[in-house]
């Protein structure tokens, strides 16, 4: 029956078959980006993709050929630069009238206590993990409307668009928007037979987990270095992610939590107020007795570099400062 149910959804869905489809991919360079464009591949998918790391970006150009792209074009761009992403779209529409899925994938991540992040912190995550999809939904969904063709419009937020974590105030400001702006245009966009989708995961193995910026924390630190090999212990890898997001174009499924962990904390959160909100007082304890700990003795750590900020240098990400959680 449930297999049944599937291949119903399946057919309704707007992209049911990615095959020789026209799919947008933010955040192509690396990581979650980098597995979903490849996945995309096998199925034959004609690939536009772009990221801020022209030469990583290009790699995964080559691979996605290899892999069976019907064709694959890059774009390397600053996604929070507006004027970028409409130049990009222009030359994309100059051959179509529009894509049949737009995924947002491309972020940064710096976590911290909010006396020690930077209004530099704050703005960046929101200019690129809000703003950044922002433009690219601007420039991407109208165009898709007009021309009356179906479509899918995929954004990846996190589990901090879902949960208080600890010293993700900045992040979530970001991730939390871009649930919002997914939540209003997943019922605006019904009526033009557009689907949304909602990717919230918990800990993907990406090079994030070595450079993910956290203010004020020596990451040397022997707490630390233990917290973050947690991390990676129970993170599934992008691949997995890829795969989820796959499924849920080809599905039209609203929400995908990638995670045994998040999938349960999501219904926690939602039946359990109050034993939820204890949980996450204790994860918050938790975390800053670590940070205190691996102060302890320490140099003062300095701040965290902010990806293409106006703390870091030129080309941030080509140093792997650009990152996410
Ligand atoms: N890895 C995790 O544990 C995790 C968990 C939850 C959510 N996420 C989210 O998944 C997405 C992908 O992250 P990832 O883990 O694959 O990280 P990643 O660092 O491997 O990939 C992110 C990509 O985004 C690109 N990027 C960063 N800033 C950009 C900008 N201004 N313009 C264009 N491209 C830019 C980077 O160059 C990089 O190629 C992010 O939105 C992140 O917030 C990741």
């Amino acid at each position: 029956m449930a297999a049944i149910g599937a291949a119903r959804q399946r057919r309704r869905a707007p992209v049911p078959d990615l095959a020789g489809r026209a799919c947008l991919i933010t955040g192509a360079a690396s990581g979650i980006g980098r597995a979903t464009a490849l996945a995309a591949a096998r199925r034959a998918t004609e690939l536009l993709l772009t990221d801020l790391q022209a030469e990583p970006l290009q790699e995964t150009a080559e691979l996605a050929r290899l892999a069976g792209a019907r064709d694959v074009r890059c774009w390397a761009a600053d996604v929070s630069d507006h004027d970028a992403v409409l130049a990009m779209a222009r030359d994309v529409h100059g051959a179509r009238p529009c894509v049949d899925v737009v995924m947002n994938i491309a972020g940064i991540s710096i976590w911290g206590p909010v006396e020690q992040l930077e209004h530099e912190h704050w703005r960046r995550q929101v200019e690129v993990n809000l703003m950044g999809p922002i433009s690219v939904i601007e420039a991407f969904i109208p165009p898709m409307i007009r021309a009356g063709r179906r479509g899918q419009l995929v954004n990846v937020s996190s589990s901090a668009g879902l949960f208080g974590l600890p010293w993700h105030a900045a992040y979530s400001a970001s991730k939390f928007g871009l649930r919002g702006v997914s939540e209003v245009l997943r019922f605006d966009l019904r009526r033009h037979g557009i689907g949304v989708t909602l990717v919230c995961p918990g800990a993907v193995d990406t090079p994030l987990v070595d450079t993910v910026g956290i203010v004020g924390v020596d990451r040397t630190a022997p707490d630390v270095r233990e917290l973050v090999a947690r991390f990676r212990r129970h993170a599934v890898s992008p691949e997995h992610v890829a795969e989820a997001i796959i499924a849920a174009v080809e599905h039209n499924r609203f929400l995908v939590l990638t995670s045994p962990d998040i999938q349960l904390g999501y219904w926690f959160q939602r039946k359990f107020a109050l034993p939820y909100e204890l949980a996450m007082r204790l994860l918050n304890d938790r975390l800053v007795a670590v940070a205190l700990a691996s102060r302890e003795g320490s140099a003062p750590p300095a701040a965290a570099p902010i990806p293409g900020g106006a703390g870091g240098a030129a080309a941030p990400a080509a140093r792997g400062e650009a990152h996410d959680a």
